[in-house]
């Protein structure tokens, strides 16, 4: 083998794919009753869009981007999350004209150079909402309350919503110094948190190293202007009402600088220490920053992958059966044509009726001609055929094919028009 799938991706393929496919459909489906329209997006894009966005004293930028340049010389990045393309395409769109609300969901694969482990790869999926133009609580508590009815809907039966807010331009910036004027009295950081005390020292509250340790921290909420204060009540309220647990985590910050005010994250107890299933928050600045008016915007994204290993174990993941089997054999060449007629004939069919009562989903496959019957009744087992249809020569004659029930071993002659 000379070729390995490069480090931190993974294939998917038969019940995986077919998993990651229901989770998907399960929350377009979600995603409907709260009114977001699919947006699809470039998988890479100009990358000072994300350096801008994400912001450049980030891990994400700093260490986590693919960026490379085309042949024209351009230098592009394959997308690290969804959000900046979204408010990019909002922009290059005009969709706050043409789209009454401002709501998007999208569905794909994201890519940063992270070191992988369980539940972190370099290539992953992400399911994400922005919900633009509304600068009330009520736009956080309905993109919180739509990742928690995603999530449930995928399975999750046990999660905690992690709330948080960052406050505005007015009053972060006294934060940041505190907690800036806190951290530089601190020995022995790390060395990474030596260097974010000057350029990020938020991103210290989130070091798996120096933030256990850290204690009578200052904190944002503290230090909110009496806006932030009203907003992040008002979130709270409706989230209570919505009957959505949450917890006040004032250790909550974000690994992108576009936040402003809220920001959540939904973990689950099941998962080892990738366990953020889903975060996100409002970034009121964002679409300004990248050249538009001012607007107000917020939105989530979660983790496919994460999502899905946490319904495993929970046993309650989206159940993706694979569709129910249909097996044409023939006995002999001659018959191929006609068996190959027929089983064109039944996938056209909407649902396989009377042979397959019930099903939903169903395959219709064969005719091997160029195999002994033998081996394809093999064949037919192995791929867990509920009914095979035989083409022999005296039933063709009578215009008939004989169906065989693969659990019961009953076979029954059939005429073929009545298919
Ligand atoms: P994020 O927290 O970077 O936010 O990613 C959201 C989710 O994607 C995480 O909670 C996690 O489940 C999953 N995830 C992130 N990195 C990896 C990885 N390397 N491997 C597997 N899963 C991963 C964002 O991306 C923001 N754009 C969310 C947002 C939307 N905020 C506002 N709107």
């Amino acid at each position: 083998m000379d070729y390995k799938a490069p480090r931190g991706t993974h294939d998917l393929w038969g019940a995986n794919a077919r998993k990651l496919h229901a989770l998907e459909e399960t929350c377009r489906r979600v995603f409907q009753k709260f009114d977001y329209s699919e947006i699809k997006f470039p998988t890479f894009e100009d990358a000072a869009l994300f350096t801008r966005s994400i912001g450049e004293a980030t891990d994400i930028v700093e260490k986590e981007m693919y960026v490379f340049e085309d042949r024209k010389g351009r230098r592009l990045s394959l997308r690290p999350e969804g959000t900046a393309s979204v408010v990019r395409a909002y922009l290059e769109n005009g969709l706050a004209q043409s789209m009454p609300l401002g709501k998007f969901f999208y569905c794909g694969s994201m890519f940063r150079y992270e070191r992988p482990q369980a539940g972190r790869y370099r290539e992953f999926y992400q399911i994400g909402a922005e919900y633009f133009a509304n600068p009330g609580p009520a736009a956080d508590a309905e993109v919180i309350v739509l990742a928690r009815d995603v999530l449930r809907a995928a399975g999750i039966s046990e999660m905690t919503v992690h709330l948080h807010t960052l406050g505005c331009p007015s009053c972060r910036p006294s934060f940041r110094k505190s907690l800036a004027d806190y951290l530089s009295t601190q020995e022995g950081l790390c060395a990474d948190c030596c260097r974010r005390v000057v350029t990020n020292p938020l991103r210290v509250l989130d070091c798996k190293i120096d933030s256990p340790r850290l204690t009578d921290l200052p904190r944002m909420v503290d230090f909110l202007c009496g806006e932030c204060v009203q907003h992040f009540a008002g979130v709270q309220e409706l989230l209570r009402a919505a009957q959505c647990a949450y917890e006040i985590d004032t250790r909550l910050v974000r690994g992108l600088d576009y936040y402003t005010r809220t920001i959540f994250e939904i973990r689950s107890a099941h998962l080892g220490s990738q366990d953020a299933l889903a975060a996100g928050g409002r970034y009121d600045n964002l679409v300004k920053d990248l050249g538009g008016p001012q607007t107000p915007a917020v939105g989530f994204a979660l983790g496919s992958e994460r999502v899905l290993m946490a319904a495993e174990k929970l046993n309650t993941g989206i159940e993706a059966p694979a569709p129910r089997v249909i097996f044409i054999a023939v006995a002999g060449k001659s018959l191929e044509r006609e068996a190959f007629r027929l089983a064109a004939h039944l996938r056209s069919l909407p649902a396989p009726g009377a042979l397959l009562p019930g099903a939903i989903a169903f395959s219709v496959e064969g005719p091997f001609a160029d195999k002994s019957l033998k081996s394809q009744f093999r064949l037919a087992d192995k791929l867990c055929a509920e009914k095979v249809i035989i083409f022999g020569e005296a039933e063709f004659q009578r215009d008939a094919v004989t169906v065989r029930d693969m659990a019961t071993q009953n076979q029954e002659e059939i005429l073929i028009g009545s298919f």
